[in-house]
């Protein structure tokens, strides 16, 4: 029997080589390592990755990869591409990297090749999008559209969302997009508002079709457009499925002509490059999302192919482990100094979260270690002047990644400069601090120096490209998708399912049914559950 991962020497190892360097600062590091700014540093041509102001030596990244072989890496890696079921608990495949293969080789589901059907959906997106953007897809009324609204959740929405915000400088500008997801009534309301029913094509996004706040805000939409139409035939002209699930399209009333599928093999969080980033190929055009795909492409190539001391999310991975499980953080921020890449965070906090945030092995037994990290993060510089505090002078480790750009899209006077000034800053001073000695020669007021000392040694990892592209934002995906796979693999748990979100949605259906204040209140719930669902029924509808 294999042995559990913290029973294996490689674990062993790293503990005590954490022993070791735990109290070595990054002052320390780079004084008896001066090279360690190129060494620990990986230029792809288009991306430069810094990682050495991070707590690691060379033996630190031996150590980790040997733990990483220990857990058969690279034969995980190839049960991936190669179209292996390894989501076991669903039964399916995880084959996200065949929807950007855009080399068009063959990708083997069931012994079947699935580029032709991949490339078939891209060409219809094409038609669809081209149509909108050129003015020729005409609402009920015959005027062109001009709103697009996105309806969907979670997968179905946060990747759409974050690469329409990410990519707005390429986008067509008279086209407006719209992102619905809450169940919250606020959302659609305050969305439809503002817009002409007769210009609104409504995208609804769901895997499924089934999910409880897609389908009932698609429902709002529906009986909006019909209201204004008081057409029955307007539901062909105004709205287009993103699904799995043909009986559940067809339901609702959309045509099948306009439904793009995907497929069983696409997990809702690694969606963005099936049918589901429609929203995004209007905004942004064909050529540009399939500049973006190229660039999902390469960092796949290259994750596959290089070894793992020269592979960015294989490294971006094991440095997450070695503060994760040794240095005991518990958190990760993700900080992009790119206002476009404001939802950047946000995505990967499902991307990450719902994929690692387990806690029993892919046998079944229970962790002993921890997994995944609390992902989180806004851009700077506003989270400077937010929450940076706690990350310079808490009590608390959290490691940071750095995303930066060498030229500004927009190019106004010093912004650009000054943005990216800031970044390095930050970085230099998380990981050297100033020291109270430093303080006194300033002159700084003796009973002020334990207050304005900042210990340092806080690790970041810097990434930088040469401005933010279609292509580099479908490197930076994929960079991190990987990296939360490697992750996965290493604590040894199943990466792409989510059984976690189904007990609160289970609740939510029988609750939903016990607060109409007309039905009698059985109180089956616990006393705190009971007495908040008793306020509701008395309040609600007073
Ligand atoms: O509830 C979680 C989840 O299943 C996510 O994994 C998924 O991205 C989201 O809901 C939306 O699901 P669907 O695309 O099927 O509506």
């Amino acid at each position: 029997m294999t042995k559990s991962l913290t029973e294996r020497d490689e674990w062993t190892n790293l503990k005590k080589h954490y022993d070791e360097i735990r109290d070595m600062h990054l002052r320390d590091h780079f004084k008896s390592d001066p090279g360690r700014g190129e060494r620990f540093s990986i230029d792809t041509g288009d991306l430069l990755i810094d990682f050495s102001k991070n707590r690691i030596t060379d033996r630190t990244i031996k150590l980790l990869i040997d733990l990483a072989k220990s857990c058969g890496l690279k034969q995980e890696i190839e049960r991936m591409f190669s179209g292996e079921k390894i989501n076991e608990t669903e039964d399916r495949a995880v084959l996200h990297i065949a929807l950007r293969n855009i080399s068009q080789k063959p990708v083997l589901f069931d012994g079947r090749d699935v580029m032709p059907d991949v490339f078939k959906i891209i060409d219809k997106m094409k038609r669809i999008s081209d149509r909108i953007r050129n003015g020729q897809w005409k609402g009920y009324s015959g005027k062109a559209i001009k709103n697009i609204v996105n309806i969907g959740i979670g997968g179905s929405d946060l990747g759409p969302v974050m690469a329409v915000e990410a990519l707005k400088f390429y986008s067509q500008r008279d086209l407006k997009i719209f992102f619905v997801s809450n169940i919250d009534d606020a959302h659609i309301i305050e969305v439809l508002r503002n817009i002409d029913p007769e210009e609104t094509l409504f995208i609804i996004a769901s895997k499924t079709f089934t999910t409880q706040e897609t389908m009932t805000n698609a429902e709002t939409a529906k009986k909006w457009i019909l209201s204004r139409s008081k057409r029955e035939d307007s539901v062909a002209s105004h709205f287009i499925a993103l699904s799995t699930n043909h009986e559940g399209v067809t339901k609702f009333g959309i045509d099948v002509e306009n439904m793009l599928e995907f497929w069983d093999w696409v997990g809702g969080r690694y969606s963005l490059t099936s049918a589901i980033g429609l929203s995004v190929m209007i905004s942004i055009g064909y050529d540009n999302f399939m500049d973006m795909l190229k660039g999902f492409h390469a960092m796949d190539l290259h994750f596959r192919n290089t070894e793992f001391d020269r592979n960015i999310p294989v490294l971006m991975a094991l440095i997450g482990v070695w503060y994760n499980n040794f240095f005991g953080s518990e958190s990760h921020a993700i900080l992009p100094y790119e206002q476009y890449l404001h939802r950047f965070p946000a995505y990967f906090q499902q991307g990450d979260m719902e994929s690692n945030g387990k806690s029993v092995t892919r046998k079944g037994i229970p962790v002993n270690y921890h997994t995944g990290p609390i992902i989180w993060g806004e851009p700077g510089t506003n989270g400077q002047h937010a929450f940076y505090q706690l990350i310079h002078q808490g009590t608390r480790l959290v490691p940071a990644d750095f995303i930066g750009f060498a030229k500004s899209l927009n190019n106004t006077g010093d912004h650009h400069d000054m943005l990216v000034a800031n970044l390095f800053a930050q970085t230099e001073a998380l990981a050297f601090g100033k020291t109270a000695a430093e303080l006194k020669n300033e002159g700084t007021e003796e009973k002020l120096i334990p207050f304005k000392t900042f210990e340092g040694n806080r690790p970041s990892t810097t990434i930088m490209a040469e401005k933010l592209s279609p292509y580099i934002l479908g490197k930076l995906i994929s960079m991190y998708e990987h990296k939360i796979f490697v992750q996965g693999i290493i604590w040894d748990i199943f990466s792409f399912d989510q059984w976690g979100v189904e007990l609160g949605k289970i609740l939510a259906k029988k609750i939903l049914s016990e607060l109409n204040p007309a039905m009698e209140f059985k109180g089956s719930h616990d006393s705190s559950t009971n007495r908040l669902m008793q306020y509701y029924r008395n309040t609600s509808r007073s």
